[in-house]
């Protein structure tokens, strides 16, 4: 813990996003410093995946900024956040159910590194021996070797979940965002899930996690943030979110921990 470099690299500032009549983001005010582990926790329907979806610009937000690494990303395009170093893992894994596994960890590499628009699936996987040395890292270190060849459509759903942080952890990004990481997963597969994100913790990346499950949060956060109906209501160590009554009541005194 207390791995940060005390430089920012993410900062929300002031960020409103309406669906019709509801502000699901209401002055949203966020700062994530370089090289921590930083949890977001708070009730379902509390803004979690929009603030995510706002820093990767999938959506646009009504007010406010968000600022990477020393940049104004706002209005930026996803593609361009992605390749400016912000990867992203979604709450339901999103791969090439034909293509092999170990393609499937290529193509963000290429994509990343060819841009959006010099990307040709066609022409891109023959002679790719860095990116697939790169990619084969990467699958070593999630254990997932054994499979390269095997089509990503069979594989189980624990498995896609580490294929996907894979096809993230590939483009060596400066900031990986997890959405509920674990959502779904056996105790098994969540707890193999904790090992590489703590081992992911020691490269120095930034990650800001959404997660439901408290016992990830607890084992891998440095610091937490508790969004609830849009905003930021509480912030803290570990230790200082367990203690704090105003949590306790937003959250953790439901069925949390
Ligand atoms: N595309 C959308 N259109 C309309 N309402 C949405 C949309 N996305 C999310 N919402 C609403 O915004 C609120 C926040 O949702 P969300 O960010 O998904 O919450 P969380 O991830 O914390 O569970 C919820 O009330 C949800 O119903
Ligand atoms: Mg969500």
């Amino acid at each position: 813990m207390g791995t940060g470099t005390g430089k920012t690299v993410l900062k929300v500032e002031n960020v409103v996003k309406k669906f019709g009549g509801l502000r699901a983001l209401d002055n949203l005010n966020l700062t994530i410093e370089e090289g921590t582990v930083h949890a977001i926790i708070g009730p379902n329907g509390a803004g979690k995946s929009t603030m995510l979806n706002v820093c990767i610009g999938q959506l646009r937000p009504d007010e406010g900024t968000v600022t990477f690494d020393g940049n104004i990303i706002t209005g930026k395009l996803p593609h361009e956040i992605n390749q400016a170093g912000v990867s992203r893992v979604f709450q339901t894994p999103a791969i090439f159910e034909d293509l092999s596994i170990l393609q499937n960890v290529m193509i963000p590499a290429i994509a990343q590194r060819d841009g959006h628009y010099k990307f040709n699936p066609f022409q891109m996987l023959s002679k790719q021996d860095d990116i697939e040395e790169r990619a084969m890292k990467v699958l070593n270190q999630l254990a997932l070797t054994d499979v390269i060849h095997d089509h990503a459509g069979s594989m189980s759903r624990g498995n896609k979940r580490r294929l996907e942080l894979a096809m993230c952890l590939v483009q060596q990004p400066k900031l990986l965002l997890l959405d509920e990481p674990t959502a779904g997963m056996a105790r098994h597969d969540t707890n193999r899930t904790i090992d590489i994100l703590k081992q992911i913790k020691e490269t120095g990346m930034t990650k800001v996690i959404i997660e439901h499950d408290m016992h990830v949060v607890f084992s891998v956060a440095d610091r937490i943030s508790v969004l609830a109906r849009g905003h930021i209501i509480a912030e803290g160590t570990p230790d200082e979110i367990k203690g704090n009554p105003v949590v306790q009541e937003a959250y953790l005194g439901s069925d949390a921990v």
